[in-house]
């Protein structure tokens, strides 16, 4: 339902006919990738290792530059604008949360406004905002080191500096990774309630289709540079494109099975 009111949002994101070869010679990263998301969706990008997941994130922020095609956001070739501005507007959260390691949780959270020239007190009241709103309370854990935290802790607080100078649009490269089942699901649930409150659109790359089909409004498979597939969970699960589409809903729907048997 939430996908149908989507449909007919601007696309936000808009990536064109994209490929990308990261050595002249070498095997092609992305081979004529086309993907448009919409203003408010959640997107999850799954696929195999090396399929070109993070290569496609990073054309949304310029961390990668398209060897052919365009990507656009809001309708404007993004290769016109400049990369700084243009971060700005994204936030990013790292494969692994990529914390300041010399900076406390609260420094961490304010690299980005202290960038920008914010009023120290707006910047504070920010970072006490955000801790909030990433469920971390601000007494115990403004002034840690990184280091004296969980690994999913460090995430959250990945999060709440990727979200400090209120970007519109998220990037997440596979956020959850190295987190234990229970702390990545309490954490991806407050990713998709943060991303519903704050009216974000969002991209997360992820391995886990259960993952993908529990919190995306649209999954994009992806293989050796392609774009398999591109539908709702409900969509991929009625009609998997092919074998591969299929296989990778073989653990999902085994665990559906078990976890139904043994609540029967
Ligand atoms: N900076 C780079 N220079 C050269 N080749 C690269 C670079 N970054 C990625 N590649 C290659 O591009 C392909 C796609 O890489 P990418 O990082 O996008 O994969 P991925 O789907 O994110 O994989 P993973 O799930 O392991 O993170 C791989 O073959 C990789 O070796
Ligand atoms: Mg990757």
């Amino acid at each position: 339902m939430a996908c149908r009111k989507k449909a007919g949002l601007p696309r936000v994101i808009e990536i064109l006919d994209v490929s990308k070869r990261y050595a002249a010679g070498a095997h092609a990263a992305l081979h004529g990738l086309s993907l448009a998301i919409a203003e408010g969706e959640f997107l999850a990008l799954i696929g195999p290792s090396g399929c070109g997941k993070t290569t496609t994130l990073g054309l949304i922020n310029r961390l990668v530059e398209p060897s052919q095609g365009t990507v656009r956001i809001g309708g404007r070739d993004i290769a016109a604008s400049d990369p700084a501005a243009l971060r700005r507007g994204i936030g990013y959260v790292f494969q692994e949360a990529g914390l300041f390691p010399h900076l406390t949780v609260a420094g961490n959270i304010a690299v980005t406004p202290r960038l920008l020239g914010w009023d120290p007190a707006l910047t504070l009241s920010r970072v006490m905002e955000l801790l909030a709103l990433v469920k971390l309370d601000p007494e115990r854990f403004a002034d840690r080191m990184p280091h004296e935290l969980s690994g999913g802790q460090r995430q959250r607080v990945a999060l709440a500096r990727a979200l400090a100078a209120r970007p519109p649009i998220l990037l997440l490269d596979e956020p959850f990774g190295a987190l234990d089942p229970l702390t990545r699901d309490e954490v991806a649930q407050d990713v998709k309630r943060i991303h519903g409150e704050l009216g974000l659109t969002t991209v997360m790359v992820t391995h886990d289709m259960t993952e993908a089909l529990l919190l995306a409004d649209r999954i994009a498979v992806m293989r050796d540079g392609h774009l398999v597939q591109l539908g709702t969970p409900r969509e991929l699960v009625a009609h998997p494109a092919d074998d591969f589409v299929s296989s990778m809903l073989e653990t999902p729907r085994r665990r559906a099975a078990a976890l139904a048997a043994a609540l029967a």
